[in-house]
């Protein structure tokens, strides 16, 4: 058994990863300043403090209520998710996003200290709008979004203070993640769980631009399983250093794709909410898995139709 801090784990992809944990017995603590949050969806076994990332004292009380002698590792989830919430709010994005995680890498890379690795979620955004060839991580970023350039920011700070301090600090950079416990009442949530929410309710989409935005939608065990073996690799690589790996399928769907596979998954035909582009939205964004699947040795290997089908299940399109 050993002893993870969450960053972010009452979130969507936090309170999946941390059940993941609990279930292999491990211990857990979470930070979180439940902004988006919400603490009965954490399992009551791990410990919530709920605090920010952008305040140093709030990290060391994590760490501390952690155990900082027996932590194994940190995975850094909090950050504020959205592209059009950054915009609004580039000053937060920055702090959160960017500092936070710069405060998350220097409480855990310490020179002459013993270090803790840490895992932590970077995005597709970094990539900006790349055009139609799949990202490799080698792809020179270009972020067209304060959320985009805060993630990229916060990529630099765990590579300067991992090659600094002695530590390892591993970027995931997730592309479209869906899966159940999203929650679908907020505008600034992913679009899988707004369409399939909308259509579920027999109401309409709300379509932003012509539909022919591309994603990579990557279901969300399969980035728990990621997450889980970049830190099984850090810990097992002795060497201080960085890395960065995607994560993602490979696969483009349109969102007019995407909408008429909901309608098949749950046989109804849609209709649809036109509005305008979305300032600061990525055309296309496809990435690259063979990075991942060679350091990692796995692949994000779930099918949308079968993501769809398991998010639709009764009770899983909620908030949890
Ligand atoms: P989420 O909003 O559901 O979860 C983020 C969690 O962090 C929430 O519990 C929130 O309350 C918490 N949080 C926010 N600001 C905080 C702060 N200042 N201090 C402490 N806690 C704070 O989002 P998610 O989809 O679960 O995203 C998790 C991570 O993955 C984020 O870093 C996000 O940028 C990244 N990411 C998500 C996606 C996606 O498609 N969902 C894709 C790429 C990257
Ligand atoms: C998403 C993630 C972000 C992540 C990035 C990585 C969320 C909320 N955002 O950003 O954290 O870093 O992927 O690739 O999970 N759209 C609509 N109607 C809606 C909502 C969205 O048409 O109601 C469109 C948007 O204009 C966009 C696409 O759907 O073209 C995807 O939007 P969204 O789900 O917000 O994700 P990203 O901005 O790609």
């Amino acid at each position: 058994m050993q002893t993870f801090l969450v960053t972010g784990g009452c979130g969507f992809i936090g309170t999946h990863l941390v059940a993941s944990l609990l279930a292999d017995g491990h211990g857990v603590a979470v930070l979180d300043d439940l902004s988006t949050g919400r603490r009965e969806a954490l399992d009551p076994r791990a410990a919530l403090v709920a605090g920010d990332v952008a305040s140093p004292p709030d990290i060391a009380a994590a760490i501390a209520a952690a155990g900082a002698d027996r932590l194994a590792g940190i995975f850094h989830l909090a950050a504020i998710a959205s592209v059009p919430r950054c915009l609004a709010d580039p000053a937060r994005s920055r702090a959160v996003n960017a500092d936070g995680t710069r405060n998350v890498l220097a409480a855990a890379c310490r020179p002459g200290e013993r270090s803790v690795p840490v895992v932590f979620a970077s995005s597709a955004a970094v990539y900006g709008d790349a055009g139609t060839a799949p990202a490799r991580e080698s792809r020179p970023p270009a972020p067209i979004s304060p959320y985009g350039a805060d993630k990229l920011s916060g990529e630099h700070h765990a590579a300067s203070a991992a090659r600094r301090g002695g530590g390892r600090a591993t970027a995931l950079r997730f592309f479209n993640v869906y899966g159940p416990g999203q929650d679908p009442s907020s505008p600034y949530s992913g679009v899988i769980s707004i369409f399939a929410d909308r259509l579920r309710a027999g109401r309409a989409v709300p379509l932003h631009g012509d539909g022919g935005q591309q994603r990579d939608f990557v279901y969300v065990a399969d980035v728990v399983a990621h997450l889980r073996a970049a830190m099984a690799r850090a810990a097992a690589t002795p060497r201080a250093g960085f890395d960065v790996f995607n994560v993602c399928t490979g696969r483009a769907v349109t969102l007019a794709g995407l909408l008429a596979a909901l309608a098949r998954v749950l046989g109804r035909s849609p209709s649809v909410e036109p509005l305008p582009p979305r300032p600061g939205d990525i055309r296309v964004s496809i990435g690259d898995p063979a990075a991942a699947a060679e350091a990692l040795g796995l692949r994000a290997a779930t099918q949308l139709t079968d993501g769809l089908a398991r998010l639709l299940a009764p009770g899983a399109l909620s908030a949890k």
